[in-house]
């Protein structure tokens, strides 16, 4: 196992302090808020990435922020980049073999992976790559039930192959086209997955039933105020305050939707 940095747990990144936090309270989970027992299905996400920077605003806002500062999701963001050596923390390095590009040298994120163990009995290690699995809601459901998620950020030419034969992470992809890097990657996954923790989203947010659009089935449209827009009007049967009608549109809305799209 490797040597954690004696300040880790300071320089780690993790949810804004709580009022909770502030009185002292649940000291073994820092970034939770004191609200964590009414919440049994909370998880625990680790994102590694050495952009930090580029992963945290997402994870502070809306829905995904909310869900931090309650205790449902327990989000931290930790860089590889502590476990570099050398005064300049350099932690990518020429391929051998040549070729453009840099790579991400394997000791730094394997101590950083060896930390990552340590918080949990039995982390779930993703990688993201665009040779991966396809991310899908399934699998978004299968890690809201997963008590601790680690997602490891690629970026540059990717991580040391070394890691993936090594720690053997389930790599994932996002789509069919290559990123810079992982960060937004593990921001479509952690925000899949945390939308389906148990109080995650408000009563007026349950917009898709999730058990719909994993059986590839399509939303119906929504409207808001105003009722006339550059002469688009809204349909007349969602203003008729007429549950029935209202229903039996949407649900051709969309299936016209998932005719459209074939
Ligand atoms: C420029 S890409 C590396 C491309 C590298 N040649 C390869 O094929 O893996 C840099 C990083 O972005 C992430 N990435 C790029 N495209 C992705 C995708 N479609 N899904 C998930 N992660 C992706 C991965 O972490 C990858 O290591």
């Amino acid at each position: 196992m490797g040597v954690v940095p004696a300040n880790t747990l300071l320089r780690i990144r993790s949810a804004p302090q709580t009022q909770s936090q502030a009185r002292g309270g649940c000291p073994s989970h820092p970034g939770w808020c004191g609200r964590e027992r009414e919440y049994p299905g909370r998880v625990l996400i680790d994102i590694l990435s050495i952009f930090p920077e580029a992963v945290e605003p997402y994870l502070a806002a809306s829905i995904v922020g909310r869900a931090r500062r309650r205790g449902i999701a327990d989000i931290t963001v930790i860089d590889p980049r502590q476990w570099a050596g050398g005064r300049h923390k350099t932690i990518d390095d020429r391929p051998f073999g040549g070729g453009p590009g840099m790579v991400i040298a394997a000791p730094p994120v394997a101590a950083c992976l060896d930390y990552v163990r340590t918080r949990s009995a039995q982390p779930r290690l993703l990688m993201t790559s665009p040779q991966g699995r396809r991310f899908d809601q399934g699998w978004a459901r299968e890690l809201a039930a997963t008590p601790h998620v680690a997602i490891l950020c690629g970026h540059y030419e990717g991580i040391d192959e070394r890691i993936a034969e090594w720690y053997k992470p389930e790599l994932v992809s996002v789509g069919d086209m290559v990123l810079s890097g992982g960060e937004l990657a593990a921001l479509i996954i952690t925000d899949a997955v945390v939308r389906l923790l148990p109080g995650a989203l408000g009563n007026g947010e349950s917009a898709v039933a999730e058990t719909d659009l994993a059986a590839g089935a399509y939303d119906h449209p929504c409207y808001t105020r105003p009722r006339d827009f550059r002469g688009l009007h809204v349909p007349e049967e969602l203003c008729s305050g007429d549950h029935q009608r209202i229903a039996a549109w949407r649900e051709q809305a969309r299936q016209q939707r998932a005719e459209a799209n074939g």
